[in-house]
């Protein structure tokens, strides 16, 4: 299925793919990100923080959107000095019978306790469902992660389970409160004849 890269406008937000003119803000996004997030963030390579990664990477990141792999929102305040604040990633994108993908966010910690990630998540999650047409959304925490706790619940993520050494936190590998949020209105991607398939509604599939 191929979508336009996303542009949502929320009250206080624009959420947007990332353009080579974002560059220089990537790239003090990244360095205020690890050194703010450092309990809850992976240990980065020297040039995740340099402006030649991120001129690159933006390339990448759309390459994946354009083979829908993955989307990554960049989270701009309105105005006239935009500010980038935050991002959520729709990773790891899978289709067939399973139609899922991990949700990650983050906020640089001046923007926390304002209600802008929720904000934000408000805009994304219907865009998952209705437009990607995503059927699972699974998002993974820290147990002691209460903020990042507390804005999956304000969604109505269920607990699912706990991924043991499931990822590598600070160098460490970590256990995690595993969640998903389930697509209550869920119907196949056009252009998806496998899901189609899966899901009953194509008549001379064979068993
Ligand atoms: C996880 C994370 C995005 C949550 O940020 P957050 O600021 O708590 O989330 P929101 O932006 O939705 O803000 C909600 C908070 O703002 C408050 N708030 C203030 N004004 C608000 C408004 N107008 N609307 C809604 N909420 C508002 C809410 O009460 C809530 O605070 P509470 O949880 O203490 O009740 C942030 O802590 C973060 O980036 N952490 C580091 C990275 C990380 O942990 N990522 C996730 C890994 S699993």
């Amino acid at each position: 299925m191929r979508l336009p890269p996303p542009r949502l406008l929320t009250r206080r937000l624009v959420i947007r793919t990332a353009t080579p003119a974002d560059v220089p803000a990537l790239v003090e996004f990244a360095i205020g990100e690890a050194r703010e997030s450092g309990r809850w963030g992976p240990i980065r390579p020297a040039a995740h923080f340099t402006a030649a990664h991120w001129r690159k990477h933006v390339r990448v990141l759309e390459e994946s959107r354009r083979l829908g792999r993955s989307v990554t929102f960049w989270l701009w305040t309105r105005g006239r000095s935009p500010r980038l604040v935050g991002h959520v990633g729709l990773g790891n994108v899978a289709r067939g019978v399973f139609q899922a993908a991990h949700l990650g966010y983050s906020l640089r910690k001046e923007f926390e306790g304002r209600g802008l990630m929720t904000e934000a998540l408000r805009a994304i999650i219907p865009y998952a469902f209705d437009e990607m047409r995503l059927h699972r959304l699974m998002a993974n925490y820290l147990p002691s992660n209460r903020r990042s706790a507390r804005l999956l619940r304000r969604f109505r993520f269920r607990i699912e389970g706990r991924a043991r050494a499931y990822l590598l936190i600070a160098g460490k590998w970590r256990d995690h409160v595993q969640t998903s949020l389930v697509n209550p209105r869920w119907s196949p991607p056009p252009g998806d004849p496998a899901a189609r398939a899966a899901a009953g509604k194509e008549r001379r599939g064979r068993r």
